[in-house]
């Protein structure tokens, strides 16, 4: 989504905008030292630990480890989406959104949804008039839906036929094209079109609007294969962004306090007809963590319905994955497991909307989950087995964004297992152990143990965070991308960044990082406070600068003298190491 909107205008958005403003007309700030502070908006509390910093453009909460840019916050506060947030924040500026940079993707989109639209309506039109009619109608009274049910979910028939949606919609070059695009037909190699649904039960994908955006499609057989054709990625559809069902649910609900996430279109439908009507599936995908983000905006309660089987907790541990950053105060995820052979479809009409909802009101918390799961999965009673939980138990927890969250499931672990809780705590946090030469294998993020010395990377990337100008300090960043040290291409694309924008704050910077994997690493460091004052900054960044610097000697220094050892060193190598030695001797 972000990518629609071009940098530059991000970056020139957030440099007219302060947070502090933006922040302060939703929840009062008042000045506390160089930074603002109030109760925190995300979680309950009583003192105020939400601390917001004017200079780095940048919010944080002590608590709940809630943090970030402008944007986020407003996405937060607000449950706005990306773009929505930066229309709104356009608004307040004055700036108008770029136009002709969004034109080239997005000037055929209307007509792409025209045609979606079109489609809906003829796939509906089939259910009532083609000649081969009666066995949709059979289908869906056989599996027993009923004809209220498939009209509001605009349930229809795409009758058996190699062209008739093309013959319908494709009537030019442009519009077959059009087809093609979203996946309603599909191009064979000689160039001829055909219809990707044919003979199939049709379940339109709606997006948050309401309009149409893509297709599952159902054979009425199931000897025939797939079960289940689905439209593919499309300049409309993102199946990692939308969720089938929502929109409905959101018709059917004034207030959604709660949802649960099923696997199937079906299993939406039933519940529906048996009166719940807060379920949302996914599109035959795992769940994202667009769809998370997705979910916790319309409520904070989201219940996963799986299979009780192998491959539903299978999917339930991925899914928990994906949960364990957004996890935060109010936040509740849990896990509910259908009998064996079940779906919520069969079961809802087996038991009816109290059985299913007495299935649902013993859903596992996610702790419970985590912890069942963990459990199950080692011998408590070998040492060798605890070893092993810790292990499993580690890469989850430190992935858990609130930190008092994870200190939460830590202690539960711990009284689980019969250990201290301290000990427990302490074995979690050791982490992996430090690299230990400059040879082993570079690692992507700058990581570190706790009580060691942070490293000269994670030291310049920090104060480079807060005080951006420094940047202009490094001549020729990429020449450290030579050295083997985690981190090192963060601090050297930050560099470069710097080097292109050097007006960018730190939330400006964060942006940039909106959505890839360094993102969360980043935004810790710019957590830090730097307590070096202000006359004392560049020193500091030179001399973490400096020892990097060495660390690059050094490594060239090892490589040679190991060389030297496997196989001899030639004349110009002799001349360099000498050379090293002198380099190395001067920056004692
Ligand atoms: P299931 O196989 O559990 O189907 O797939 P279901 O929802 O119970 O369907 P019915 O009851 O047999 O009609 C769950 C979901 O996985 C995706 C679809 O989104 C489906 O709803 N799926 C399944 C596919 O995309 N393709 C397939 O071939 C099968
Ligand atoms: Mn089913």
């Amino acid at each position: 989504m972000a990518g629609r909107i071009p940098q530059q205008f991000i970056d020139e958005l957030l440099s007219r905008v302060d947070i502090v403003d933006i922040i302060d007309a939703r929840v009062p700030l008042r000045k506390a030292g160089r930074d603002f502070q109030a109760r925190c908006p995300f979680h309950e509390e009583k003192t105020p630990s939400f601390t917001v910093s004017q200079n780095k453009q940048f919010y944080h909460c002590f608590g709940c480890g809630a943090h970030g840019t402008a944007i986020s916050f407003l996405m937060e506060y607000d449950h706005l989406d990306f773009i929505e947030t930066i229309k709104e924040l356009a608004r307040q500026t004055g700036m108008e959104l770029p136009e002709q940079s969004s034109q080239p993707q997005n000037s055929q989109l209307p007509a792409l949804d025209e045609l979606m639209q079109k489609a809906t309506a003829y796939y509906r039109r089939q259910m009532k008039e083609h000649p081969d009619r009666h066995n949709a109608i059979h289908y869906l009274k056989k599996r027993g839906l009923s004809g209220e049910i498939a009209n509001e979910f605009c349930i229809g028939f795409a009758p058996p036929g190699w062209d008739n949606i093309i013959k319908l919609l494709g009537n030019s070059k442009i519009t077959t094209e059009q087809l093609v695009t979203t996946g309603m037909a599909i191009r064979k190699d000689d160039g001829h079109c055909y219809d990707r649904f044919r003979n199939r039960i049709m379940f339109p994908i709606r997006n948050r609007r309401g309009k149409v955006i893509g297709f599952g499609g159902r054979v009425l057989d199931d000897e025939d294969k797939p079960k289940y054709l689905n439209s593919p990625e499309s300049p409309l559809f993102h199946k990692g962004n939308e969720l089938y069902g929502l929109f409905e649910a959101r018709q059917a609900l004034r207030n959604i306090d709660s949802l649960i996430v099923v696997e199937g279109y079906m299993d939406v439908v039933a519940l529906a007809q048996f009166g719940v009507r807060n379920a949302v599936a996914t599109l035959g995908t795992a769940v994202t963590t667009d769809h998370m983000n997705l979910l916790f905006r319309t409520c904070n309660d989201i219940t996963f319905c799986l299979d009780g089987d192998r491959a539903g907790r299978e999917a339930a541990w991925k899914a928990l994955d994906t949960c364990l950053p957004l996890i935060s105060d109010g936040r509740q995820v849990r896990f509910m497991f259908l009998p064996d052979g079940e779906d919520p479809d069969t079961l809802i009409r087996a038991q009816g909307k109290e059985g299913f909802e007495t299935l649902a009101t013993n859903a596992l918390s996610l702790s419970s989950f985590f912890l069942d799961t963990l459990t199950r999965e080692v011998d408590l009673n070998s040492l060798d087995g605890r070893a092993r939980l810790v292990e499993l138990a580690r890469p989850k927890l430190k992935n858990v964004g609130n930190p008092v969250y994870r200190l939460m499931l830590i202690e539960a672990l711990a009284q689980r297992i019969h250990i201290d809780p301290h000990t427990l705590t302490q074995q979690i946090e050791r982490g992996t152990p430090p690299a230990p030469t400059h040879y082993s294998a570079p690692q992507r993020r700058p990581q570190q143990a706790p009580g060691s010395r942070p490293s000269a990377i994670r030291i310049a990337i920090t104060l480079l965070l807060n005080n951006p100008q420094l940047a202009q300090k490094v001549a020729q960043p990429g020449h450290f991308l030579a050295l083997q040290e985690p981190g090192v291409n963060i601090l050297v694309e930050l560099l470069e960044l710097l080097h292109a924008n050097p007006n960018l704050h730190c939330g400006g910077i964060l942006e940039h990082w909106r959505d890839k994997p360094d993102q969360r690493h980043l935004a810790r460091l710019a957590r830090q406070p730097v307590e070096t004052p202000e006359d004392g900054l560049e020193a500091e960044f030179l001399g973490a600068l400096m020892l990097l610097e060495k660390q690059l000697l050094e490594q060239e220094f090892q490589e040679l003298n190991r060389k030297e050892q496997e196989t001899g060193l030639s004349t110009e190598d002799k001349h360099r190491l000498l050379e090293l030695l002198r380099l190395k001797n001067s920056l004692r």
